[in-house]
């Protein structure tokens, strides 16, 4: 059993997340940012913590991640504004592994982005501006000395697993449920020896237990 900490925890990915690591025996406690979401999240049977990453430092982080052995970061702007987009998921992700070595907690899963998602759209300031702040996020935590997992998830889609995907190093860009992220995700958490790795993930052809297991490093 793991305590785990999930940031985004009433998103599409976290809030589909978060039930299937209690199935896995594990206590999980979310971060919300509206206080009207506590009932919710303590009715799915999750801790909940209010916070808002607008506000959160690395100092007022710490002592919401004490006691947790892992942190999931699945938080985002959504398209709210740049500095938003800065502050969430750039800073966030930032804020969250300083925090995370102040507690002595080094297992953090970060939702980032498939860096082809843009090709072949027409160019968008707000788009790019999002894909840089990912990338600054990926960079500040694959610089950390954390056991990071970082994974680049496709377009997402509105729906529920289907426990199918294709992953690995370096993939074809596609879509991907964010119910297949959700549950690629927990069977992360379940391998860690999987551990310092960039990953891919996109609907595919194979089951996601076995799509994890062919990403351990022999
Ligand atoms: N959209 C795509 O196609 C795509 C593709 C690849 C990767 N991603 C990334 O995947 C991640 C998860 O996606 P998703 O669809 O699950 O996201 P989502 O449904 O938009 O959920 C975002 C989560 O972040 C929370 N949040 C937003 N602002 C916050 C703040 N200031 N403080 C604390 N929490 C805050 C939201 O809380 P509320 O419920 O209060 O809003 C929600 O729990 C994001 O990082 C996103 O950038 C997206």
């Amino acid at each position: 059993m793991a305590r785990i900490f999930i940031i985004g925890v009433t998103g599409g990915i976290g809030h589909r997340l978060a039930p299937l690591l209690l199935a896995n025996g594990h206590q999980v406690t979310g971060l919300h940012r509206k206080p009207e979401q506590a009932d919710n999240v303590r009715n799915a049977g999750i801790t909940p913590v209010l916070g808002d990453l607008m506000e959160l430092t690395a100092e007022t982080l710490a002592p919401l991640i004490w006691g947790h052995d892992i942190v999931v970061f699945s938080s985002g702007a959504a398209g709210s504004g740049l500095d938003r987009t800065t502050r969430i998921d750039c800073d966030g992700p930032g804020h969250v592994v300083a925090a995370m070595k102040q507690e002595g907690i080094s297992r953090l899963y970060l939702v980032s982005a498939f860096p082809e998602a843009g090709r072949g759209k027409d160019p968008n300031p707000r788009f790019e501006h999002y894909m840089t702040e990912k990338k600054r996020a990926d960079a500040d935590v694959a610089a950390s000395d954390a056991d990071w997992v970082i994974l680049r998830p496709g377009t997402l889609l509105h729906e529920d697993q289907d426990g199918r995907v294709n992953a690995g190093f370096a993939i074809p860009y596609g879509t991907v449920k964010r119910g297949n992220v959700a549950q690629f995700l927990a069977k992360l958490i379940e391998t860690p020896e999987i551990r310092r790795e960039i990953l891919e993930l996109t609907d595919g052809g194979t089951e996601i237990s076995e799509a994890v297991n062919l990403i351990v490093r022999k």
